[in-house]
């Protein structure tokens, strides 16, 4: 059975997808704060047949996080699949929001992917396999008011993985860069906004356990925000600028 690690698992789209990748029969290591949650989905797995392991870290503590992981692969096997999920982001204008949000956001959402590569791409090198996803946001394509600090974050993982994609070609390690639109989690819970075209956190994560099982270079959905991540990329600034939406 391959080996799945997931990076805020706790709750949201990395839960679900730890429930769908240990349905497809994939052994499955979890990474969170919250023990207590982790234990509850580790144990939820194996009820339903599967195989899982739990290890608590904050993403943006390198060592914490490269313990955490080398205890799953001590109990699960080498990580085949990594998926750098964990993630969040505040709300506010960039006129209000403290420079510390936006660096503690950069910690989070890009220095916490790094992290996360960083501590199985060694072994998927030496191995010559592996795969290592990102979970960004359609929120990347473009610098969306009222969430700077968040799309500059999300831009940041899009564009290195996509360099890494090409990097490690030839090395039998694969990238995938997930956009998800809107998705019913615990982050979208508190918006205020009509999400167009939202999701459940069960639906993503079979969309993107296909993908990841496909191994395909990229993961946008639902199908409707393909075609919004191609208009907001294509508008010209003057546009953007009297378009985009102010929340
Ligand atoms: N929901 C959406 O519509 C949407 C859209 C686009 C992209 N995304 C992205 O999808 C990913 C998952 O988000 P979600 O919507 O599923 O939200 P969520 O339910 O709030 O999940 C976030 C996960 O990240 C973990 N986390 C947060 N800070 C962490 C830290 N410092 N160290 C380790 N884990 C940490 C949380 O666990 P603990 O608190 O237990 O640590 C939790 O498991 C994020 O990267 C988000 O940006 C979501």
């Amino acid at each position: 059975m391959p080996v799945a690690i997931i990076t805020g698992a706790s709750s949201g789209i990395g839960a679900a997808l730890a429930h769908e990748l240990g349905r497809r029969k994939w052994k499955v290591g979890v990474i969170a704060r919250r023990a207590d949650l982790l234990d509850t989905l580790v144990a939820e797995v194996r009820a339903a047949g599967g195989e899982a392991a739990a290890a608590t870290a904050d993403v943006t503590d390198r060592a914490g996080l490269e313990a955490a992981v080398a205890a799953l692969e001590a109990t699960l096997g080498a990580c085949d699949l990594l998926v750098a999920n964990a993630g969040s982001g505040q709300p506010a204008p960039m006129h209000k929001i403290p420079v510390e949000t936006i660096l503690s956001t950069m910690r989070l959402n890009f220095d916490g992917a790094v992290y996360s590569a960083a501590a199985v791409l060694p072994g998927m090198l030496e191995r010559k396999r592996g795969h290592v996803a990102v979970v960004s946001s359609v929120a990347a394509n473009r610098g969306l008011p009222g969430h700077g600090a968040y799309s500059a974050s999300k831009a940041a993982v899009s564009t290195l993985w996509e360099a890494m994609r090409v990097d490690l070609r030839g090395h039998g390690i694969a990238c995938t860069t997930i956009h998800p639109g809107f998705v019913a989690t615990p982050l979208t819970e508190k918006n205020k906004f009509k999400m167009p075209f939202l999701l459940t956190a069960e639906q993503a994560a079979v969309i993107v356990a296909d993908g990841l099982e496909g191994r395909v270079a990229e993961i946008t959905f639902p199908w409707q925000m393909r075609w919004v991540a191609r208009l907001m990329r294509a508008l010209p600034i003057w546009l953007w600028d009297r378009m985009a939406p102010k929340r």
